[in-house]
């Protein structure tokens, strides 16, 4: 299995919707970010599956790197 890129290395600041299931793209090869468009086939690593408790402000990994995905812990800093 192939490792994740980074797409940017930076967070992604958006608006999600409580209870809604979205699919974060973990391998960092999707056209867009930060959710998977189905091009991890080439690389063997999966989405990651996942939905917020309440609507609200999320920064999701653009790095790949985070140890809490799919959300951004600060490691892009370190980059
Ligand atoms: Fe990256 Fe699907 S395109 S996990
Ligand atoms: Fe990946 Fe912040 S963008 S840890």
């Amino acid at each position: 299995m192939d490792q994740p890129v980074c797409a940017q290395k930076s967070p992604f600041k958006l608006t999600l919707e409580a209870g809604k299931d979205y699919w974060w793209c973990a391998c960092g090869r999707s056209a867009k970010q930060p959710f998977c468009d189905g091009s991890h086939k080439v690389c063997g690593i999966a989405p990651l599956k996942f939905s917020v408790p309440k609507t609200a402000d999320y920064w999701l990994c653009g790095c790949k790197a985070t140890a809490k995905p799919p959300f951004c812990d600060g490691r892009h800093k370190t980059l």
